[in-house]
């Protein structure tokens, strides 16, 4: 059983059926299953991405907001995400502290990492928001350095869909679902597990990356126990 993983999710896995804002039901749906690690004394930290706030490559698509402001913007729109989870969590009974890389300390800790272990070890989960702090890099990203960072055994990528597929599953209905990949083959065109960058850092640090179905009820824990059969593992070993 992994002792300490890193989740990350997509920010539109917290919104309502429009794409946009935050649906209070799948906050507490994450937190309860979330709250089944904690429970097995499992040590959590997670990302969340902010893309129900808002996205920088959108926002920048006009030419009038600059692609590196869009970023920042859609950095403060993770912490939105962060302080609504942070509620979440408590409100099923964990104890959780927020870490943003930019900081803002009237709404949370500045991201530290030595504190951050230490919270991990008095079984905190903690949140770490506003991506890398910096421009141009992914919430994926994010998720990475910061697993890599806590000692995470494994980062656990949440998604939509049941796994990696060999070709989109909404749009094949022949799409076949890869049970094991190496990261060379996560970084193919047709695969594009995560952006390249947070591919090529998991596989410099040999961390396992699962991607998994984000509201399949209790696959959380069963990952974490080792079970994959309803997700994808990328190693270096591939198949
Ligand atoms: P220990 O030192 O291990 O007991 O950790 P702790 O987080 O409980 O103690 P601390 O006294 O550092 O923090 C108490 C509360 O204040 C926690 O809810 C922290 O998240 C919060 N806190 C600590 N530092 C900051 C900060 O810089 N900004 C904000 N907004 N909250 C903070």
């Amino acid at each position: 059983m992994a002792r300490r993983v890193l989740i990350k999710f997509s920010g539109e896995a917290l919104s309502l059926e429009n794409g946009h804002g935050i649906d209070s039901s799948k906050l507490k749906f994450i937190a309860s299953e979330i709250k089944t690690l904690t429970d097995e004394g499992i040590e959590v930290g997670l990302v969340v991405g902010g893309g129900n706030i808002i996205r920088g490559v959108t926002a920048a698509k006009e030419g009038i907001i600059k692609r590196s402001s869009g970023d920042y913007m859609g950095m403060l729109g993770t912490v939105i995400n962060a302080i609504a989870l942070q509620e979440a969590l408590e409100y099923y009974g964990l104890k959780v502290r927020v870490q943003s890389a930019i900081k803002m300390e009237e709404i949370c800790e500045p991201f530290i990492v030595r504190r951050a272990i230490r919270h991990l070890e008095k079984k905190r989960v903690v949140i770490f928001a506003a991506g890398t702090g910096n421009p141009f890099f992914t919430t994926d990203t994010a998720a990475t350095l910061r697993a890599i960072e806590i000692g995470a055994e494994l980062i656990i990528k949440a998604t939509k869909v049941n796994g990696v597929y060999d070709k989109d599953p909404n749009k094949f209905s022949d799409a076949k679902k890869l049970d094991s990949l190496t990261y060379e083959d996560a970084m193919k065109d047709n695969i594009k597990v995560m952006d390249d960058t947070s591919i090529a850092l998991a596989k410099d640090n040999s961390l396992p990356i699962v991607v998994c179905n984000m509201f399949e009820k209790g696959n959380l824990l069963k990952i974490v126990n080792g079970d994959f059969s309803k997700a994808s593992l990328v190693t270096n070993k591939g198949e």
